[in-house]
């Protein structure tokens, strides 16, 4: 079993009629060769993770590589994996406009452990100014009532007598 995940950048005859015929077909592909995975597009930046046996996944990405409809192709990871992360999906589409709702489902999707390599390569492509407002709620929450002990924080330290 392989995993690889890739960014790109769409050309600009794909639009979103045609992208949603372009996943239309790969689920269907998809299914008849065992492949999973899914699909971020963010305006026409592509980011893809698809999954399945080494000669059918290589073989498939000779041809989505050489696809004129993106651009830029640049694999960011490679590997042999024990199994798919994403087997549920034959190729999930997400757009972008709800991001923790995505990486929600993503999570989910993945039995609540996305591997550490598809999580890293997911923010580096949603960059700060996408992950940022999701994280600002939780930094601005108030401060808890008792303040910590400066000690606790040195749980190895002795304790004040
Ligand atoms: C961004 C992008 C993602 C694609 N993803 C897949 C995919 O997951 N599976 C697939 O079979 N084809 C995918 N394709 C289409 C392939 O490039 C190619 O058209 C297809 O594999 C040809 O399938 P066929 O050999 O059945 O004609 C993708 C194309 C693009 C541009």
């Amino acid at each position: 079993m392989r995993r690889l995940i890739y960014r790109s950048t769409a050309s600009p005859g794909l639009d979103r009629v045609e992208m949603f015929r372009l996943v239309y077909q790969a689920r269907v592909s998809n299914e008849a060769r065992g492949l999973c995975g899914f699909l971020i597009q963010i305006e026409d930046r592509i980011f893809q993770v698809l999954e399945g046996k080494t000669w059918k996944l290589v073989a498939t990405f000779e041809n989505i590589r050489r696809d004129p409809r993106h651009f830029g192709v640049e694999v960011l990871d490679e590997r042999c994996v024990d199994d798919a992360a994403f087997a549920s999906w034959r190729m999930r589409y997400f757009d972008g406009r709800n991001i923790p709702r995505m990486l929600a489902q993503i999570t989910d999707a993945a039995g609540g452990n996305v591997p550490p390599l598809v999580q890293h390569a997911i923010l580096e492509f949603l960059g700060p100014e996408l992950i940022l407002p999701i994280m600002e709620p939780a930094a601005k929450t108030t401060p808890p009532a008792v303040p910590l002990r400066p000690e606790a924080a040195l749980p190895s330290s002795p304790r004040p007598c």
